[in-house]
């Protein structure tokens, strides 16, 4: 079966990828939201590769690779770090020449023709991590075999937008729905092919 490509995406609730605060949201934990096992430690076996936007790859080179972790980091996010450590790491960027981080490969160019590669290599699952504007393209493209929505209960009303314009439908069947502590809501949605 070929690889399946999901795409993360966390939003406001009027379609903003900027990180609010909210009751709860800036609460610290030793243990990972039920969100954050859906998006990520649920699927550490099945995922290989990650396709980072280069902005959103130094953000977590910065604060999430392994080397960066603090002794006071709770032990989920050494996991986190450790699977990140080890996965394939594609980041996109038209400038960027060589990374410090392990495992990780830059390319530039076409995104279907990316996917394309990525999918026609052998491998497991891979992510898209990326901000709003890449991840958009992905949408407009229908790259995405299916996408993992974290909704929180803001509507922020400035900064960069998923949604936008479309080269035609796009149809969805929705997999599951989930409400989270602090209300925020969890969508698992599949392309229909
Ligand atoms: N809500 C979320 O989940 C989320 C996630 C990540 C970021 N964000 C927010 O989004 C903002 C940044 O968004 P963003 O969309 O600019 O970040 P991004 O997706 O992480 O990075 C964008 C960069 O990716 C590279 N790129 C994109 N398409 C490419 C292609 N086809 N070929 C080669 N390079 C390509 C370019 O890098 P070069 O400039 O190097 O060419 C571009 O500047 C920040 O405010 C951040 O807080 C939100």
């Amino acid at each position: 079966m070929a690889r399946k490509i999901t795409v993360n995406m966390y939003m406001t609730l009027d379609g903003y990828g900027e990180f609010p605060t909210y009751p709860g949201s800036d609460v610290p934990r030793r243990e990972p939201s039920e969100g954050f096992i859906d998006m990520w430690i649920n699927r550490y076996d099945s995922v290989d590769t990650i396709l980072f936007g280069r902005r959103s790859y130094e953000g977590h080179v910065a604060v999430h690779s392994e080397a960066a972790r603090k002794k006071s980091d709770p032990e989920y996010m050494f996991e986190f770090s450790r699977f990140l450590d080890r996965t394939q790491k594609i980041v996109l960027s038209h400038y960027l020449k060589k990374t410090e981080w392990q495992n990780t490969r830059i390319m530039k160019g076409s995104l279907t023709r990316i996917v394309g590669r990525l999918k026609r290599e052998p491998g497991k699952d891979i992510i898209v991590d990326a901000g709003p504007s890449l991840v958009h393209e992905f949408i407009q493209r229908g790259l995405a075999d299916d996408y993992r929505i974290a909704v929180w209960p803001v509507i922020l009303g400035h900064g960069n937008h998923y949604w936008g314009p479309m080269f035609k439908q796009q149809t969805l069947k929705l997999l599951s729905v989930k409400t989270l502590k602090n209300g925020e809501v969890m969508l698992h949605y599949e392309t229909v092919r």
